[in-house]
């Protein structure tokens, strides 16, 4: 079993700290086997940080990309100026949604865009708190998961993240069996979607709010969660070298 753990610093680390972290976590993790590591840094230290980990496992993603083709889109960022670093890009976050505005059709626009150019979209759904009590899960991962993939053939390039918003940065985690039964729900959603069987479908389900070392391992230890997707523990490196050392053990 190979995990895939994505260490997400939203808007953290100059410069000469992400270089410094990251070096610290390569040098650190070079040998680990079953586990895929992928770090999105802040856009400005994408360039410096490919340089760092050329001749290494760990890959990079982007918090995010712009749908559109070069041009007046001031502040934004396009597919081209971040592929050649990168292999992922987180799309839907959360944050983007509620502070930015990003709709359903922009989240899709982003990953019909990110997967013309090779780049896997990690997306990112999950459902309020109200939304829960009101009993409407299953409802809010459809909607959200559908429209993320309004046009989209193929599952191989996909990673889907299950963040439910109440445990994002709260240190209020999911339980592993609430995150166990909503990541249990998408891989239905896929197999609708694309009309498959469970064993066909391949796409890494990650579950992501208030991940630790202490609670790492009780999620991967579900059947349905294939990583995850961690923040504030992941800037650290000795928090995050800790989650790793702890999956090694699983
Ligand atoms: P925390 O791990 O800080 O809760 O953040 C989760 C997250 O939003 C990752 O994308």
């Amino acid at each position: 079993m190979s995990y895939l753990i994505v260490a997400n610093w939203k808007m953290n680390k100059t410069n000469q700290e992400s270089l410094k972290l990251i070096t610290e976590i390569n040098n650190a993790i070079q040998q680990t086997s079953n586990i895929n590591v992928v770090i999105c840094p802040p856009y400005t230290s994408i360039v410096p940080a490919a340089e760092v980990l050329e001749n290494s496992s760990i890959m990079l993603g982007s918090q995010n990309m712009s749908h559109e083709a070069p041009g007046a889109h001031t502040g934004e960022i396009s597919v081209d100026m971040i592929s050649p670093y990168c292999e992922y890009v987180i799309l839907g976050h959360s944050e983007r949604r509620i502070i930015y505005g990003e709709t359903n059709d922009i989240v899709n626009m982003k990953i019909l865009k990110a997967l013309g150019s090779k780049l896997t979209p990690i997306i990112c759904i999950g459902e309020n708190i109200d939304q829960r009590n009101e009993g409407k899960l299953d409802s809010i991962l459809k909607e959200m998961l559908e429209s993320s993939l309004t046009g989209v053939k193929s599952f191989d390039n996909l990673v889907i993240a299950y963040e439910p918003l109440w445990a994002i940065g709260t240190g209020i985690s999911a339980s592993p069996e609430q995150a166990n039964e909503a990541c249990s729900k998408i891989k239905i959603l896929l197999m609708e979607h694309f009309n498959k069987t469970e064993k066909d479908i391949t796409t890494p389900i990650l579950y992501g709010g208030s991940v630790t070392k202490e609670n790492i391992k009780d999620f991967l230890n579900q059947d349905c969660i294939d990583g995850a997707l961690i923040g504030s523990a992941s800037l650290s490196s000795e928090q995050f070298l800790s989650i790793i050392q702890t999956i090694d053990t699983l």
